[in-house]
């Protein structure tokens, strides 16, 4: 799929959504150059917001932020960091805060993965994984957070479903996302006095991504075997965080809102 096809479809389906919700407002989104987090930033851009991707490939950040800003007449710049790397993402923000002069909501989404058995996975490789997902996640909203308690803003984690139940080849995934999802809930709660949310979206499998390229083996290609008969799509994971960021969600937090069709449920009966 190319990316202008992710924006006509982003376009048709927020539309039940009103248009300006976010003006003045600004995202920070980890991982957004690409795929999950690229729609879900667009979508935010859409009604009103300006954004800042970050990522550790420069050249497809600045092509992305270059389209974004074309497909929603918002401002959107890139922001080369590795989540890994304290010191990057502090100076994502500096640029952040030179350009826009807040942020007000957060997206946790970069990640790695691979299929992988325990037996053949090294040290190393387990490491890698929790630290792109959960120390990244760690880093990002310590990076932000004294922005975020001052626009009374809001975070959106973005985790999976494949803890909820023991999946062969994703012990380091798993490990990392179970501990992004107590992360975020942690947030909640301590931050809710400061009038800052948190919450995490889990997608279950969403078409087109690198992620579902990744787990093809593991993964209902076609969504034959999900309640709603297909996979889902970026869009469905992007109307969710226009909602999680919205007004609408001004009492939801803490929360994981689960985007898959009802698929981990099905898994009871099978
Ligand atoms: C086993 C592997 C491996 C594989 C890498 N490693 N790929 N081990 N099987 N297929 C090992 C390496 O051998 C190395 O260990 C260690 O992992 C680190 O690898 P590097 O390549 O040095 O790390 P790095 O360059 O930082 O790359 C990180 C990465 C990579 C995670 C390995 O795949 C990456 O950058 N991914 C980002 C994009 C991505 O994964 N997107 C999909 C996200 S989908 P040794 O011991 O050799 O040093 C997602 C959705 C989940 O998260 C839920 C879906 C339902």
């Amino acid at each position: 799929m190319t990316s202008g096809s992710y924006a006509a479809s982003i376009t048709d389906s927020t539309d039940v959504f009103k248009n300006d919700i976010f003006k003045g407002k600004v995202l920070f989104c980890t991982g957004g150059g690409s795929g999950i987090c690229r729609g879900m930033t667009e979508a935010v851009m859409r009604h009103g917001a300006d954004a800042v991707i970050v990522g550790r490939k420069l050249e497809r950040l600045t092509q992305t932020a270059k389209e974004l800003s074309a497909a929603t007449g918002r401002t959107c710049i890139p922001a080369q960091a590795d989540v890994r790397q304290p010191k990057m993402l502090q100076d994502a923000v500096k640029k952040t805060i030179a350009q826009f002069g807040r942020i007000d909501y957060v997206i946790c989404g970069a990640a790695g993965n691979f299929l992988a058995p325990i037996s053949g996975l090294s040290e190393n490789a387990f490491k890698t994984v929790m630290e792109i997902d959960t120390l990244g996640t760690y880093n990002t909203v310590k990076a932000t957070i004294a922005h975020v308690r001052q626009s009374k803003g809001s975070y959106i984690h973005v985790s999976a479903t494949l803890h909820y139940k023991a999946t062969p080849y994703q012990v380091h995934v798993s490990a990392a996302k179970a501990a992004v999802d107590a992360l975020s809930a942690v947030l909640a709660v301590e931050e809710g006095p400061h009038g800052v949310r948190s919450n995490v979206i889990a997608p279950g499998p969403i078409g087109n991504t690198e992620g579902m390229q990744r787990l093809s083996n593991l993964a209902d290609g076609n969504g034959s075997q999900t309640p709603l008969g297909r996979v889902g799509e970026i869009k469905d994971v992007a109307n969710a965080t226009v909602f999680l960021f919205s007004e609408a969600a001004s009492y939801v937090t803490g929360q994981i809102i689960v985007v898959d069709g009802a698929m981990e449920h099905m898994r009871h009966f099978q």
